[in-house]
């Protein structure tokens, strides 16, 4: 009889992965996250819906899908979800609402391109370092790369991979800001993980 260990045995030798999340806690649903003096304060936990938006309103969401430890090595991400007017490039992206004036999209404002810092939504603001004004537009606090959420183009990251972004359109960043294809179910909006590649960046993957 042969001493050679099958493939099955040879993998039971090498230790179990490291899982540090918990799987019950896990969902692909955008919650609300707690954020007091905010509109959604009183939504904390529940899951996200196109109807509880105005146009051009922005809330701050968790999104824990199974796959992100594995492939991000990171149990949740905090989100930006916002209802803005509709665009061509965004039907395969977001969820319509309004008759197809306006669309619901998420921006992954974990983590900025450039650093890692958290990019915010502004409604309104000037640019302190084009000094031009600007509404509706992403910032990051650090070094003040400014993204376009109604442009959505694709560009190529860090690694030579293509990513579908809200357009940089100044400041440090190295590109723009990604977005997390979102699909609905029974009127709950949820985060598709086909995409994780275009968040793999600061650390994460
Ligand atoms: S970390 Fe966002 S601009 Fe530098």
């Amino acid at each position: 009889m042969s001493g050679a260990l099958t493939v099955p045995a040879l993998k039971s030798l090498l230790p179990p992965p490291v899982i540090r999340c918990n799987s019950d806690e896990a969902h692909d649903t955008l919650t609300y996250k707690g954020e007091s003096g905010t509109w959604y304060e009183s939504l904390e936990g529940k899951v996200a819906r196109k109807e509880d938006f105005q146009l051009n309103q922005s809330a701050m969401i968790m999104w824990a899908p199974k796959e992100l430890e594995e492939e991000l090595g990171s149990c949740n991400v905090v989100l930006t979800l916002v209802k803005v007017p509709a665009e061509d490039a965004m039907a395969e992206w977001g969820i319509p609402d309004d008759g197809g004036n306006a669309m619901m999209m998420a921006y992954h404002t974990y983590k900025c391109p450039h650093l890692c810092c958290k990019p915010v939504f502004k409604n309104k603001g000037v640019s302190s370092l084009s000094g031009d004004a600007y509404e509706n537009m992403f910032l990051c606090p650090c070094h003040l790369s400014r993204f376009d959420p109604l442009s959505i183009i694709e560009n190529i990251d860090e690694k030579g991979r293509p990513v579908m972004v809200a357009e940089l359109i100044e400041g440090p960043a190295p590109y723009g800001l990604p977005i997390v294809p979102l699909v609905e179910r029974d009127g709950e909006l949820v985060g598709t993980t086909d995409k994780l590649e275009w968040l793999k960046y600061c650390g994460l993957g």
